[in-house]
């Protein structure tokens, strides 16, 4: 099969596409025929070493086949958005696009009560809360209040353009690779 590698960190001209064989479901695994997979921030991320740096190479890129994306900046927006709470407000930090956020003073957080937390979606989720995050995002889906914009449709042999793109902000919306 086809897939987007890369054999050592850098810009998007490190990444190739390479032949590779079919992965073997191991027990209670199955495998999946991706027709078209998004492009995610992250994949830049761990592209350039910045994320799961420990992983051996060459590395596949890719994780997902499917999906919405929460939007999460970090370095760049973190003081306003700790200036925009109210009295008892709660920020999630859950990525960093433009940089990592600066060390939390604690301090600053007394004199409105304010709660800052991290949110990680490998982090192991309950079974039932995954469902109940499944069924109201597909219902959302369903009933039009959630759109998925399209950005950026190229085939998986363009994926160096694709993060060029992604990276240079230069898109809008979901950034898909086609698989042939
Ligand atoms: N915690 C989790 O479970 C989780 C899940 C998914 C992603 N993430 C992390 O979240 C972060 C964003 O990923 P994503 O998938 O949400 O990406 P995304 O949908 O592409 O959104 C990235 C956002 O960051 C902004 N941005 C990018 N570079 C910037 C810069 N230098 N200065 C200011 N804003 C900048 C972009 O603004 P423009 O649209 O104006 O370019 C865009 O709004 C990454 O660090 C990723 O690893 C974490």
């Amino acid at each position: 099969m086809k897939a987007i590698r890369y054999h050592k960190v850098g810009g998007p001209e490190v990444l190739r596409l390479d032949d590779v064989p079919e992965p073997t479901p191991g027990p209670g695994e199955v495998r999946i025929r991706v027709k078209a997979a998004g492009v995610n921030f992250a994949d830049t991320e761990r592209r350039r070493g910045l994320y799961d740096a420990k992983s051996p190479l060459p590395r596949i890129l890719g994780s997902e086949a499917a999906g919405v994306v929460l939007d999460s900046v970090g370095a760049s927006t973190w003081e306003s958005s700790l200036e925009s709470l109210a009295p008892f407000g709660h920020l999630v930090a859950y990525g960093s696009a433009s940089g990592h956020p600066p060390l939390v003073n604690v301090e600053a957080l007394y004199a409105r009560s304010l709660k800052i937390s991290a949110y990680w979606l490998r982090t192991p989720h309950p079974p039932a809360l995954q469902r109940q995050a499944r069924e109201a995002l597909g219902q959302a889906l369903g009933k039009g209040q959630l759109r998925v914009t399209l950005g950026l449709v190229v085939g998986l042999g363009e994926a160096v353009r694709a993060h060029q793109q992604l990276e240079s902000r230069a898109t809008v919306g979901k950034v898909v690779l086609r698989v042939p």
